[in-house]
């Protein structure tokens, strides 16, 4: 451990009391034989928004592509509610509810919204009336797809084409969406309406984690959140509480990245 990360030993706050639908325990892992993250706990519960911020290379990334099933956990465990999924692959947790949209909006632009909205609904098993009807609930959340259903995704703006990664992400109704960094490279106008409708689904009912680099505007609508400090939670808490926390504004949401090295 760093001696920032000792400086800044984990705060215990009261996670809220609804059941987890993913806890991840003590989860270490890395690539190849270079440990990134290391015995990382993480709580997630039902309509809960969870942000997970941290300095450029703290593992933020490696944390969710473990749980979402797409690199595997070195030790420790990953449970959906309560049961251990540790060895699961992505597909299955998909299967369970557990959706991921990868960093860098990746829709396929050769096709129409439309055809990529149908194909993050191939879980559904050629179930059609349940396809339409999740079209349907997501255009009426993100309208300027309704009026895009024919456009290739290509030709989209970029804050257009998240919009679309992140509704085919919800086309099989997922209990839990881990996203990493959405609002990346988007116009303010974007990331606004990003945190809109992330916030919007929390409060539907959906379970949210999001890896953000805008530390502070996240955590201005997330309900929780956690700190991560070269592989390790540095800091947990309820999010309001983090915005307010001296050695949290200090190192990680200060304009200067440099304060991370001269602390
Ligand atoms: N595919 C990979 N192979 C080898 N090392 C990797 C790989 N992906 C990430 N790393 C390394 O793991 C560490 C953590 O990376 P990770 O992408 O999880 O960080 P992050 O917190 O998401 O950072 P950022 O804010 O820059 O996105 C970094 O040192 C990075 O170089
Ligand atoms: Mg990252």
């Amino acid at each position: 451990m760093t001696a920032l990360a000792k400086s800044l030993p984990s705060r215990s706050a009261p996670v809220p009391d609804t059941p987890a639908l993913l806890d991840l325990q003590g989860l270490t892992t890395g690539y190849g034989d270079i440990e990134v993250v290391q015995q990382v706990d993480m709580s997630f519960s039902r309509g809960v928004m969870t942000a997970i911020i941290g300095s450029n290379g703290a593992g933020k990334s490696t944390v969710i592509k473990a749980a979402a099933g797409l690199l595997p956990a070195w030790s420790g465990k990953i449970l959906a509610k309560g049961e251990d999924i540790t060895r699961e692959a992505g597909f299955r947790r998909l299967k369970r509810g557990i959706a991921y949209v990868p960093q860098g909006r990746i829709v396929l632009p050769e096709m129409t919204v439309r055809e990529n909205l149908e194909l993050g609904g191939y879980m559904l098993g050629g179930d059609h009336r349940r396809l339409r009807s999740a079209i349907e609930r997501l255009c009426a959340l993100f309208p300027i797809l309704g009026e895009r259903m024919s456009q290739l995704a290509g030709n989209m703006s970029g804050g257009e084409q998240q919009m679309l990664a992140i509704a085919r992400a919800l086309v099989t109704s997922p209990d839990v969406v881990i996203l990493d960094e959405p609002s990346l490279g988007l116009s303010p106008k974007y990331v606004a309406v990003v945190f809109e409708k992330l916030t919007e689904l929390a409060r539907g009912g959906l379970t949210i984690v999001v890896v953000e680099q805008k530390a502070s505007m996240v955590l201005t609508v997330a309900d929780y959140g956690y700190v991560m400090h070269t592989g390790r939670v540095a800091f947990r808490g309820l999010a309001r509480e983090l915005l307010a926390d001296d050695r949290v504004k200090r190192v990680f949401l200060g304009e200067a990245p440099e304060a991370v090295a001269h602390a």
